[in-house]
């Protein structure tokens, strides 16, 4: 495990989290087990708090985070501004931030789709732009984003949300494409449904886990640590050639 570890090339690099959720969070304690140092953006200012606690505690590498609104392009800047600031440079940004909401595309207004297209699609553009600007005057650095198997399939229940995945994926092939010469990869992962802050109470409710279940060929759903490994496979040394990829991790949920 320690030399699989240490062949991602991860050690003493600094690593952006934006999102301290169920994912962003389980993919904050791998870069650390994995010997990086982490800075963890999010709104919710208490998950910060107690995420940097429980990570410094653990964790032999430098942690530190803040709490920032990152629907707004200044307070992306200023998370990219912070996280260089704390860990004396960037190599690496995740982006984990967003939200769902479950219902037929006749029943949503403005509003909703305005909140749901600038948590998850807004913070990545800006997210992304910011680090951009910091990594491809720097020769080189990893832009990784969480999307979903949503942009790929048509859900019912999912307009905003999968217009938001699916609008994320070409941003990945855009931003790959122009900052491919900087020697900068820019790529996503796509899970199928995993259990977090995101996911539990639909899952808890009506059936709903055992028939996603039954929708994947393993038989069960993810795990945020089944995320996290391919999220780590992106931003290390072994995958310097690999950019513009959305990387399915679904349990073959996207096979059928
Ligand atoms: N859990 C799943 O099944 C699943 C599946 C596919 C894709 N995803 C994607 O993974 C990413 C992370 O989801 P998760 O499961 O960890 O969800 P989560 O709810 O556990 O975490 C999301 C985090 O985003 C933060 N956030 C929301 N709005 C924000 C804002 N404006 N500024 C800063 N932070 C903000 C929340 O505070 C929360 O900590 C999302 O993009 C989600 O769409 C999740």
């Amino acid at each position: 495990m320690v030399d699989s570890v240490d062949q991602l090339g991860l050690r003493g690099r600094r690593v952006l989290v934006a999102g301290a959720g169920g994912l962003g969070g389980a993919c904050a304690s791998a870069f650390a087990a994995a010997g990086a140092h982490v800075f963890v953006v999010d709104q919710d200012a208490q998950r910060v708090e107690a995420f940097c606690d429980e990570l410094a505690s653990s964790a032999d590498v430098t942690v530190g985070g803040c709490a920032l609104d990152l629907r707004r392009r200044d307070d992306c800047r200023s998370a990219v501004e912070r996280a260089r600031d704390a860990l004396g440079g960037l190599d690496v940004c995740l982006h984990a931030v967003g939200v769902n909401d479950r219902r037929p595309v006749l029943d949503f207004d403005e509003d909703d789709w305005e909140r749901i297209l600038s948590i998850n699609l807004g913070s990545a553009f800006f997210l992304g732009q910011a680090a951009g600007a910091s990594l491809v005057p720097s020769g080189g650095g990893r832009v990784i984003f969480i999307s979903s198997v949503a942009g790929l399939l048509g859900h019912a229940n999912h307009g905003p949300y999968a217009a938001s995945k699916g609008g994320l994926n070409q941003l990945v092939r855009v931003m790959a494409r122009e900052w491919a010469p900087a020697g900068v990869t820019v790529n996503a992962v796509a899970p199928g449904y995993v259990e977090s802050n995101l996911t539990r109470e639909y899952l808890d409710a009506d059936g709903h886990r055992a028939a996603l279940e039954a929708l994947v060929p393993f038989g069960r759903l993810g795990t945020p640590a089944e995320v996290a490994g391919p999220v780590l496979f992106l931003a290390s040394s072994l995958a310097g050639f690999v950019t513009g990829q959305i990387v399915y991790v679904d349990g073959g949920r996207t096979l059928v």
